[in-house]
């Protein structure tokens, strides 16, 4: 076992990755995470597909020759639901990606009526329609996908209050549909959405599970860092932060970064 601090890179297009990070945390404390936001490119849950691959595939390569990680997480359904199968034939750092937890949400459910709420693209993805078949054809699953819940999440993590009305008229397609009420769980499928995990609870009520992918992604690293050799020492590690645009938006997320540890904040240019 090589004792050194494994190097993580969290990359997703806003604050949304940072619910992983929060979870890669809680299970590999001693590892040092540079965890990047994309904002010059944000949001990409309505990006057309052929620009987010390339997007995704550029920003990557800048990152990881800056960061050198030992292992990178994709912390965007968006982006992993398209670009991983590219991006793992790109580069040779392994690479895990975020996908909606439809799976584990369809076994668990009784009614077997599931939510996914994600982003319009992560709803419309082949890879999405592949997971449901694959994994809940037994079910049915409401979809919404809504990029103002995204924004949502943001403001959230600049310190501003999102209301319950403000979420119930987003959802509202959702309550819509006409087997709603046997709805009782709800995939989060967008990296965002766990950083309003309590307000979406409050609103929705203790009927409805929420799932999302956080703690099978740290999962997940272990497994790579075990593979590699790298074991996260016990003393506390570093942690850092890269936008890829300089902007006033980014002083009103420092004291949510430095929750997590975050105290250096810089900007590349990509
Ligand atoms: N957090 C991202 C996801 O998991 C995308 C948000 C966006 O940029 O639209 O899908």
């Amino acid at each position: 076992m090589n004792r050194r601090t494994p190097r993580l890179l969290i990359f997703d297009s806003g604050v949304g990755g940072l619910s992983i990070m929060a979870d890669v945390q809680q299970l590999l404390p001693g590892c040092a995470i540079t965890y990047a936001s994309d904002n010059a490119a944000f949001p990409y849950g309505t990006k057309g597909e052929e620009e987010l691959v390339q997007r995704v595939d550029a920003v990557l390569q800048a990152l990881i020759q800056t960061v050198e990680p030992d292992v990178v997480v994709v912390a965007c359904n968006s982006a992993s639901t398209l670009a991983l199968p590219h991006i793992r034939a790109h580069f040779k750092v392994p690479i895990v990606g975020v996908v909606p937890a439809i799976k584990p949400a369809a076994a668990q459910s009784r009614s077997k009526v599931i939510g996914l709420l994600a982003t319009p693209g992560t709803v419309a993805r082949a890879y999405t329609r592949d997971l449901i078949a694959q994994f809940a054809s037994n079910c049915t699953v409401i979809s919404l996908g809504s990029s103002e819940l995204v924004q949502k999440a943001e403001s959230h993590l600049r310190g501003k209050t999102v209301t319950t009305e403000s979420l119930r008229e987003l959802l509202s397609p959702m309550f819509a549909h006409p087997r709603f009420a046997e709805m009782d769980s709800l995939v989060l499928a967008c990296t965002h959405f766990p950083l309003l995990r309590p307000q979406f609870q409050a609103l929705l009520g203790p009927r409805i599970t929420l799932v999302d992918s956080g703690e099978a992604i740290a999962r997940r690293v272990s497994y790579w860092l075990e593979g590699l050799g790298l074991s996260p020492d016990a003393t506390s590690a570093e942690h850092s932060a890269i936008f890829t645009r300089h902007s006033p938006d980014v002083e009103g997320l420092k004291p949510a970064l430095r929750v997590l540890g975050i105290t250096r904040v810089e900007c590349q240019t990509i």
